[in-house]
């Protein structure tokens, strides 16, 4: 499969994204936790750009003795990428929407080789 250079190591700022072209495809890289992902600038709801959305932890709620629900807290070990247009949300880690796992972002492998970012096309 022919890899696209993106970037040298470190380019990208932790938390951030870069967008390149290939062809006709718009791609986001995202940097989280010194870990790089990729997919498709294209939302499968209506199109939006998802990689340029927020990405935000998964809310867990925090249940108590007798179902009580005692409040909220973040799992940071999950983290989505929340769509700019209507807020669907994906989990970062492999594109697919929180609860319809049939609803996905195309995803692209990360190369990581020589001090350099790639990926497969
Ligand atoms: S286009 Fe992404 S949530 Fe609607």
């Amino acid at each position: 499969m022919p890899e696209v250079l993106v970037c040298k190591d470190g380019e990208i700022a932790e938390g951030g994204v870069r967008l390149i072209k290939v062809g006709r495809e718009e791609i986001g890289v995202i940097r989280h936790s010194n870990k790089y992902y990729a997919y498709r600038n294209v939302c499968p709801h209506q199109g939006g750009p998802a990689c340029e959305g927020l990405r935000m932890p998964q809310v867990v709620d925090r249940i108590g003795e007798g179902g009580i629900l005692l409040g909220q807290t973040f799992d940071e070990d999950d983290m989505h990428i929340v769509c700019p247009w209507h807020g669907y949300e994906f989990h970062l880690a492999d594109g697919c929407h929180v609860i319809d796992r049939n609803l996905r972002l195309k995803r692209y492998e990360v190369v990581q080789r020589g001090g350099e970012i790639f990926i497969a096309v």
